[in-house]
């Protein structure tokens, strides 16, 4: 059977939001605001590197100005604490992120917390969740917010949806879950102790999953026609693949993300987006 899922193309669609936002960058530079991202990388978490690197690259590509402040594996939290507070302070950095996972000894909590809530591109300050869960203007997390983009560029309406989550993070799924629930989906969380997935995933018109293992998500789990988001990135074989059996979904699918090419730069647009808000936002002008 030929393959009938439309490929939701998020490679395709992070380059046309980001030429726009490279002409709002220019724009902003006219009146002397240039937008700056400054991302504190702890330790040398492969993955964590390579993404960081990526989010520097596209802060280039539209103009953002960008650092990475690469900082030990053994920092102590209250140093980490200090240098987020320095950051804080410095008029010339507008957007801060915090790659996340940091090492075990540092409460990650206390430093997303310690994070100016005007300079917060994550969304993950416990003000800006606040502001997020009531629906009131506020940076929302860069790949839930992906996730949205991408669908509206599509014209995938989340009005009397009904969504199966796969993954509770506090970095994907639960904001996607509160995003989708301001939109008017019917949202259901699954996670490591759901009885019974397929249950959920069967009955759901969009399937969001996220967990990091291969082959999850199956073409027998999902209803004829469903929408299916894939934002697992795994690495087998020098390949990166999802956690959607890609082959046979697309096959059931009337939608589908591809991995790599779908949901990942989704994200990098929408901290770039983020990061453009947190600049007006600091220079006064209405985001
Ligand atoms: N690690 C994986 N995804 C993310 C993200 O969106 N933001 C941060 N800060 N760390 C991450």
């Amino acid at each position: 059977m030929i393959n009938k899922a439309t490929i939701l193309d998020g490679k395709n669609l992070s380059n046309i939001i980001q030429k726009s936002l490279a002409l709002e960058v220019a724009k902003l530079k006219e009146n002397n605001i240039l937008p700056s991202l400054c991302v504190v990388l702890v330790g040398e978490n492969p993955a964590s590197v390579s993404y960081v690197n990526m989010k520097a690259k596209a802060c280039l590509n539209v103009g953002i100005k960008s650092s990475i402040i690469r900082l030990s594996e053994n920092i102590t939290q209250d140093e980490l604490l200090k240098q987020i507070e320095f950051l804080n302070n410095d008029k010339n950095i507008n957007g801060i992120l915090v790659q996340l996972p940091l090492p075990k000894h540092i409460d990650t909590n206390l430093i997303l917390e310690c994070i100016n809530i005007n300079k917060d591109v994550d969304g993950f300050h416990p003000y800006n969740i606040g502001r997020m869960y009531a629906n009131i203007d506020t940076f929302l997390p860069a790949t839930p917010l992906g996730i949205m983009l991408l669908l509206k560029h599509y014209n995938i309406s989340l009005k009397g949806r009904d969504v199966c989550i796969i993954g509770a993070s506090n970095i994907v799924g639960k904001p996607l879950s509160l995003m989708m629930l301001n939109e008017g989906a019917s949202v259901s969380i699954c996670h490591i102790l759901t009885k019974d997935l397929r249950q959920y995933t069967l009955k759901a018109d969009i399937v969001c999953v996220g967990v990091g293992k291969i082959n999850l998500l199956t073409a027998d789990m999902i209803k004829e026609n469903a929408v299916v988001i894939d934002i697992g990135i795994n690495k087998r074989n020098n390949k990166i693949l999802g956690d959607a059996n890609f082959n046979e979904i697309s096959k059931k699918a009337s939608f589908i993300t591809p991995v790599p090419g779908g949901v990942g730069p989704m994200t990098i647009s929408a901290l770039l987006q983020n990061t453009i808000k947190s600049a007006k936002i600091q220079s006064n002008i209405k985001a």
